[in-house]
């Protein structure tokens, strides 16, 4: 992980402009307050997912046959997952896949004691990879779980290659949970990812602190500020750690010059209209069986067939 970490940090910091992939603020700090982000008043997305999924899970339900395999890709806390297994009666088994031996290994004890009828089977290790399941369970019917809008992370060519991924490994006639933020105003937008309390400024300017004490590099925090900013053309909001003067940082005996007001372009997140992201899917292999949103239209909850692969 912190050789993946060193290579991606060595090539970012030497591109132009510079770039750090958003995988890497999950560190422990990292993690924890990206929780606390779900809890900002300006931060809609995983209350208004959750109130979608509570109101959704017995229509979910209906459509999964007893002794069915719930995947989950990318689980963390697996928080989201508890009302849907609820719902889902003789559910076979719950595979998370996570990077985070630490996360389900908490996760799968805490649903182990809720739902004792349901195997746990915990994968670590990035979802891209498909899982092998034990031998009794590889042709159970499949259902994946994508929720929190993490696909938005990924650009559209990056997302079709990920949906086609999950469609294999759901196989046909499998199905997709998936949480899709939505296309909206700029007002609701930006706050949502620049807070008054700067939580996520401080999610931000983690992944300096991880560079400085993963690779030894010597960023002061102070010399770098958080910006959240709208990019129309590509539907995305993006977060960027803009440097406040002109200046020279260390790292792994390298040394990094920046511009005044230069940038390191920490993440996207693309927003989505309702047919973007079907059209989306369907390239991917997928057919849309329903789609659910709030009374705001702020996210959506997708769910997909698997058509072709
Ligand atoms: C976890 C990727 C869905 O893009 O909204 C929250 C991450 N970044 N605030 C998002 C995030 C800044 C979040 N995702």
């Amino acid at each position: 992980m912190t050789d993946d970490f060193a290579r991606a940090v060595r090539d970012g910091l030497s591109a132009s402009p510079k770039t750090l992939p958003s995988r890497f603020f999950y560190d422990e700090r990292g993690s924890a307050l990206f929780e606390e982000i779900t809890e900002l008043a300006e931060y809609y997305p995983t209350r208004t997912e959750m109130g979608i999924l509570v109101e959704r899970a017995p229509q979910i339900a209906e459509c999964t046959a007893p002794g069915s395999v719930l995947i989950e890709f990318g689980s963390g806390s697996s928080r989201k997952t508890e009302t849907l297994i609820a719902a889902l009666d003789g559910l076979a088994a719950y595979v998370p896949i996570d990077v985070s031996a630490s996360a389900l290994e908490g996760a799968c004890q805490r649903l182990q004691q809720r739902f004792p009828n349901v195997a746990m089977i915990p994968i670590v290790g990035d979802f891209h990879q498909p899982p092998a399941l034990p031998a009794h369970l590889v042709d159970a019917p499949r259902i994946g779980f994508f929720p929190g809008s993490t696909i938005g992370n990924f650009t559209q060519d990056e997302a079709q290659n990920l949906l086609r991924i999950m469609a294999k490994t759901l196989g046909p006639q499998g199905r997709l949970i998936i949480g899709v933020d939505l296309r909206k105003d700029i007002s609701r937008l930006l706050p949502a990812y620049d807070d008054a309390l700067g939580v996520t400024a401080a999610f931000n300017k983690n992944m300096l602190t991880r560079m400085n004490r993963e690779l030894g590099a010597n960023f002061d925090l102070d010399q770098f500020r958080h910006r959240a900013v709208w990019n129309e053309a590509d539907s995305r909001i993006e977060m960027w750690l803009e440097s406040l003067c002109e200046q020279t940082v260390r790292i792994e005996g390298r040394s990094i010059t920046f511009r005044s007001a230069e940038g390191i372009h920490t993440e996207n997140s693309h927003k989505y209209s309702i047919p973007q992201f079907q059209a989306l899917a369907e390239r991917a292999g997928f057919g849309s069986l329903n789609v659910w949103s709030d009374p705001q239209a702020l996210f959506s909850v997708h769910e997909l067939v698997v058509r072709a692969l």
